[in-house]
């Protein structure tokens, strides 16, 4: 089997790539362990910078994204029981959009198949060989059957455990990471949406967020032991802990409704630098991860994949292998903004258990100073709705 650029894992970056990569005339065959009905329905964040919505309506998967996402022009910081707009629309001139990921990854999987692209779903025993060399290649087991995929380059968007990191060899790579001592515990619920925007609560119990699906389905979250048990929450133990962290003095309040979804994620900050070695390159989760706080993990796969998609279609067309050379340089520029982002706004809207009364007081102090001040609240929306570092 014989490709131009075999991508391993079929995500938001492996199958966004694919399709690129397909539009510009050029070849790629995709591989992923997980089968299309787990893909397609794993829950996962849903705020789509403007960034991100142009370039998947550009690579014309963007139909279905304008007619069911909603673009917000604000979220509100709910803290000390009040609750303050940011309005990221007159802030910075962009909007976002909720969208769920897994609708955007349904999106691209329809493309690949309707453009009949080679994409093998359960695959097994994935090994990388020759990146060192111009001829990789990817050995993978498919219905029982051992295959092996010549290329001329292999990207790894297979995740934080997948197989492609690993083969960057270790005197090559630094890590850094941060690993939080909370999670957050994610529901959907069946009900009309609490209120027309985000809400960002900081409450001395801990996070929560208040976000949207569909007119009739709702999204929330609140900060949790990471090691705890979804069964450990019942529904009413769940309405009193979001009504007592979001709910505000004035009288606001959450709407409740039948919970069909529950489920609890750890959190952490992860870099590897590099992001390339010989003719291996990674995107998104296989190089980075953010903590939620921001809902910045899908933008920046989606952003790897522009600067690697752009790169591979200057070295096809016009033999040009600069662009490729610096990708790790020119990702890691946005991926480091994007992880102080994610950092900074976790630190401020979540109970830290080291933090003394006074940080906690500074926690306040600075929630009240990107609401109040216009310069503060234009950092924070800028960040939110993406900076374009290339
Ligand atoms: C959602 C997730 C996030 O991490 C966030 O910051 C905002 C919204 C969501 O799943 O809707």
């Amino acid at each position: 089997m014989r490709t131009q650029v075999g991508i391993v894992g079929a995500g938001p970056a492996g199958l966004l790539l694919s399709h690129l990569l397909h539009r510009h005339g050029i070849d790629s065959v995709l591989l992923e362990t997980r089968g299309r009905e787990q893909i397609e329905s794993t829950i996962r964040a849903g705020v789509l910078e403007q960034r991100t919505t142009d370039l998947l309506t550009e690579a014309g998967v963007g139909d279905r994204m304008k007619a069911e996402g909603f673009v917000h022009h604000g979220f509100e910081l709910a803290f000390e029981g009040k609750r303050r707009r940011i309005d990221l629309t007159e802030l910075t001139g962009n909007s976002i959009t909720v969208y769920a990921q897994h609708e955007v990854l349904k999106d691209l999987v329809a493309a690949r198949v309707e453009a009949n692209g080679a994409l093998y779903f359960n695959v097994s025993h994935t090994s990388i060989d020759g990146i060192d060399t111009d001829a990789p290649s990817i050995r993978f087991t498919h219905d029982d059957a051992e295959h092996v995929l010549h290329c001329d380059f292999v990207i790894g968007c297979d995740g934080s455990q997948g197989v492609s990191r690993a083969c960057i060899p270790a005197a090559r790579r630094n890590d850094y990471e941060r690993v939080f001592p909370f999670g957050w515990f994610g529901i959907l619920v069946e009900a009309p949406p609490t209120s027309e925007e985000l809400i960002y609560a900081r409450h001395e119990r801990g996070f929560a967020l208040i976000s949207t699906r569909s007119p009739t389905v709702q999204r929330m979250y609140f900060q949790c032991d990471p090691k705890d048990s979804a069964e450990n929450w019942s529904d009413d133990r769940i309405w009193s802990e979001l009504h007592a962290r979001v709910d505000s003095a004035d009288g606001r309040h959450i709407t409740e409704g039948r919970i069909f979804q529950k489920n609890i994620v750890g959190m952490r900050s992860f870099v590897s630098a590099t992001m390339q070695h010989g003719r291996l390159y990674l995107a998104g989760d296989a190089a980075h991860i953010v903590p939620p706080t921001g809902a910045k993990g899908l933008n920046l796969a989606v952003s790897d994949v522009r600067i690697l998609s752009n790169a591979l279609q200057a070295f096809y067309a016009e033999s040009r292998s600069d662009l490729l050379d610096a990708y790790s340089e020119t990702a890691l520029k946005r991926i480091w903004r994007a992880e102080h982002f994610s950092y900074w706004m976790t630190r401020m809207m979540h109970r830290l258990d080291d933090a003394s009364a006074f940080e906690q007081r500074l926690q306040v102090a600075e929630l009240d100073y990107v609401t109040t001040s216009r310069a503060a609240a234009i950092a924070m929306a800028e960040n939110y709705v993406g900076i374009a570092t290339v």
